[in-house]
């Protein structure tokens, strides 16, 4: 895999960026009054994931000419920590960037940029995120910077409402479809791939406003490929029970009780696969901790296991046994943690590229013979096909009737049973002609 399209393509300028032109317009004449020599405001940076604020901020920074001090979400964020960082470069000069002290008169200045401050602690003991950033704040002679994607999270408590008063706040607007695909079409004529506009714009609104995820779709969809079309993206699907699972996998990765995590993932109409991908994708922002970390890896590692012998040997009870370990994901750590961040939905391709063609078929039958029961995918999927593969194995006449009224195809049959498909499907021939000769089903 090359590197990450979305860093190869960051915008370093600010003139790269697209979009929130009125926002990057202020952040420049902010910048160009420090300049000038008066101490601004601090800027806080607000909208959805992916519309470029922080690479505004870095961007900003680069046309200045200004030194970075960047604390994110995954340095430890309580207060004794943001002192010792922040006002290193806040109060006293400049810093190199190995450190090495130099004079604001000889070495211009540093940005110092909170981003993720939305997950910022509001106070008691040693948590005051906020508190720290509001006394950097008052002492602070370089330009700062907070950036966050929830408005209320970075400005909501006591310290976040002096926050508000010591800061402006400029908001991103979450990029439109046609402005992504712009920036999509880019990425592929400098890749020198061929590709539908129209398979950039679907990408684009799936994407819904976050440029990051747009471009790793396409990352992924055009892996190896030098045209990409329509066919493409259609032999890729697409699917949606994101607000279910999105509440199954806040609760498993927020919540330290077991049962509570158990109750809502084994309820999830939805297949351990694709939880699996939710969890392996949101862990790493949650558990900050490495031990908590690894023990959680190791449930879903247990985890993965027991799905595998689901699909190998079509046991689909073992999803329970999967299920039992991943809710364990939620006792891995010690305490909760309080990271504000929204998860992140594992791209829409990489859910799809699990064992494509099995899921189809499985999924197709499971669509197939829904239709006759009334069930749910999922319970379908559990509890009705593994008494289709005993049916199919021990019984000619249901076998051969099922194979007619669900019109199964020869994969379907092939993912029930061991017989051979053709023979199922010339029984199931009899069957019909015998139906049709009014002769009736099976004995
Ligand atoms: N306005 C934009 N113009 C061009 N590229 C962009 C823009 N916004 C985002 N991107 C692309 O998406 C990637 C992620 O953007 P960035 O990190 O700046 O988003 P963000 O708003 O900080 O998101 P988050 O809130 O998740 O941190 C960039 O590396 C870039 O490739
Ligand atoms: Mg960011």
């Amino acid at each position: 895999m090359d590197i990450p399209w979305v860093e190869k393509y960051r915008p370093t300028r600010l003139g790269d960026l697209i979009g929130n032109s009125q926002a990057i317009e202020e952040m420049r004449n902010w910048a160009k009054k420090w300049e000038q020599g008066i101490r601004e405001k601090p800027l806080i940076l607000v909208g959805k994931p992916g519309c470029g604020k922080s690479s505004a901020a870095l961007a900003l920074a680069r046309e200045m000419g200004w030194g970075v001090i960047e604390l994110n979400a995954s340095d430890v964020r309580n207060e004794s920590q943001i002192k010792r960082i922040a006002l290193m470069g806040a109060i006293n000069e400049t810093f190199t960037d190995d450190g090495e002290y130099i004079s604001t008169k000889h070495g211009g200045r540093k940005l110092i940029i909170f981003d993720e401050a939305d997950n910022l602690y509001e106070g008691k003991d040693d948590r005051g995120g906020k508190k720290a950033i509001v006394e950097t704040i008052k002492v602070a002679k370089q330009p700062i910077i907070l950036i966050g994607n929830d408005y209320y999270g970075i400005l909501s408590g006591t310290w976040g409402k002096k926050l508000k008063s010591m800061c402006k706040v400029i908001k991103f607007r979450a990029l439109t479809p046609a402005q992504m695909t712009a920036v999509l079409a880019r990425i592929c004529k400098a890749e020198g791939i061929k590709c539908d506009k129209k398979v950039l714009h679907i990408i684009a609104k799936k994407a819904s406003g976050d440029l990051r995820a747009a471009i790793n779709d396409l990352q992924a969809l055009a892996q190896g490929k030098k045209v990409l079309t329509m066919d493409d993206l259609e032999a890729v699907g697409g699917r949606d029970s994101r607000d279910e699972i999105y509440k199954a996998i806040l609760v498993t990765l927020k919540s330290t009780h077991y049962e509570h995590a158990h109750e809502i993932l084994k309820n999830v109409d939805e297949t351990p696969d694709y939880l699996m991908l939710w969890l392996e994708e949101n862990m790493p922002y949650e558990y900050k901790k490495h031990e908590d970390l690894v023990k959680a890896y190791e449930y879903l590692s247990r985890a993965d296991v027991f799905l595998g012998r689901v699909y190998r040997r079509q046991q689909y009870s073992l999803w329970r046994s999967a299920v039992d370990l991943m809710a364990a994901v939620s006792i891995a750590k010690e305490k909760k943690y309080s990271n504000r961040r929204p998860y992140v939905f594992p791209s829409w391709l990489k859910q799809m590229s699990i064992s494509k063609s099995k899921r189809d078929i499985r999924d197709s039958l499971g669509a197939k013979i829904g239709k006759i029961y009334h069930a749910s995918s999922k319970r379908i999927l559990e509890d009705v096909l593994p008494d289709f593969r005993v049916i199919y194995d021990n019984n000619m006449d249901l076998r051969a009737l099922y194979t007619h009224i669900l019109h199964l195809s020869s994969n379907e049959i092939a993912y029930l049973t061991d017989k051979k498909p053709e023979h199922v499907l010339k029984e199931a021939e009899k069957i019909k002609n015998k139906i049709e000769k009014g002769e009736g089903g099976s004995s």
